[in-house]
């Protein structure tokens, strides 16, 4: 209440406030970090100060402030035949303190580029519109909240969309990088995609913080045959959501599919853009529990990356400048086809015989 009042009165001065927020964030990047300027990469001390800026991130009320400027140009007509033609219902999983912190900025960045956006609560909220689900509130009942997520999805948009993408507050994706990965593949075919981890799941699982999407098929034996069978899908004792589901689809043989590019780069990551270009030490559990053979540095990610993880809300305004408005003269590559479509029969042979390249 008192936050609307506020910003009411004193909206035009907020913009201007939002306006410095994001204005020294950058001035700040460049005045004290010469790593910017060497590398072309963010260093940690800036990449900590990041945080500080999550104290101001309330004041982006008004989405105009740091509204992307996309202009209907040829450039974007292919961008706007696969939002057509591969239509992503998104679904992010919250909880009623993370609204107002962290989903309602989901809202206002790449969110709004999901064809469907639905939030996955225990509590109503006006202005995320998030759905109450029948489950109780709690980090032990994630896997609970996942399964009603999903049969909600079902009972309610099943045909709004061609795949399903399942995304935490806190995670960061480029659709149109989605959409045209996933454009080639037939969403009949029971297939999902994301990290894919190579521990507790035979075919290996995909992490639930870089997101995954999965077919129409695999949405629809997940609801018909996993969710009521509890032999071949728990709900009694909790576990990691995304493991839990990395279990339930492989019981109901959807395969856990290969998202990498033609340089064997991944597109779907479980940490920020920091976390895999900048060479650490391997000792963290992404190394240990990345299926395929990866590498860090510019070789970590490819050029069509679709989701990063561990995204705070006042960096995924930043993101968005950088990823859409942001160019460089004279260099900017255009895409000027969508990929050929593939045989899924022979693609689901191939990822069902695929073997963890990286020694355990
Ligand atoms: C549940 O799945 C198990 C294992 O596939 C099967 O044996 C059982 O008949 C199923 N139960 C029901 C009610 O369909
Ligand atoms: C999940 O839901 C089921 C069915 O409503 C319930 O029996 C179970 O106790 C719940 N699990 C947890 C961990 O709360």
């Amino acid at each position: 209440m008192l936050r609307q009042n506020i910003s009411n009165h004193l909206r035009p001065f907020l913009m201007l406030l939002g306006g410095f927020v994001i204005g020294f964030c950058f001035s700040q990047q460049l005045r004290s970090s010469n790593c910017v300027f060497r590398l072309g990469l963010p260093n940690a001390s800036y990449l900590d100060r990041v945080e500080e800026y999550d104290d101001h991130v309330e004041l982006i009320q008004n989405e105009e402030i740091l509204q992307t400027r996309i202009s209907n140009t040829d450039e974007n007509r292919l961008a706007a035949q696969l939002y057509n033609e591969t239509r992503v219902l998104c679904w992010v999983l919250t909880s009623p303190i993370n609204h107002a912190k962290k989903a309602i900025h989901v809202k206002k960045t790449w969110g709004k580029r999901c064809n469907r956006l639905l939030f996955m609560s225990t509590e109503t909220d006006d202005e995320l519109e998030s759905i109450k689900l029948p489950v109780k509130e709690g980090r032990g009942n994630l896997w609970n909240k996942t399964r009603e997520a999903m049969k909600y999805i079902y009972d309610n948009h099943f045909d709004d969309a061609d795949w399903f993408l399942k995304a935490d507050d806190d995670t960061y994706v480029i659709m149109e990088n989605l959409r045209v990965f996933l454009y080639p593949l037939d969403t009949n075919a029971p297939v999902y995609f994301g990290c894919k981890f190579k521990k507790w799941v035979r075919q290996g699982y995909m992490s639930g913080g870089a997101g995954y999407v999965m077919s129409k098929e695999a949405v629809k034996r997940f609801m018909n045959t996993a969710y009521p069978n509890t032999t071949i899908c728990q709900n009694g004792h909790g576990g990691s959501e995304d493991k839990e589901m990395g279990k339930c689809l492989q019981n109901v043989g959807v395969v856990a599919g290969d998202s990498r590019d033609e340089h064997k780069r991944g597109r779907f990551f479980p940490s920020g853009p920091q976390g895999h270009l900048i060479p650490k030490d391997k000792s963290s559990w992404y190394w240990r529990y990345i299926y395929y053979k990866t590498e860090d540095g510019l070789d970590c990610c490819s050029d069509y990356a679709i989701s990063f993880h561990y995204v705070q809300p006042s960096y995924m305004y930043v993101l968005d400048y950088l990823i859409y408005n942001l160019r460089p003269f004279g260099v900017f590559r255009q895409n000027t086809a969508l990929p050929a479509k593939r045989n899924m029969t022979e693609l689901l042979e191939q990822w069902r015989n695929d073997k963890s390249d990286n020694p355990v």
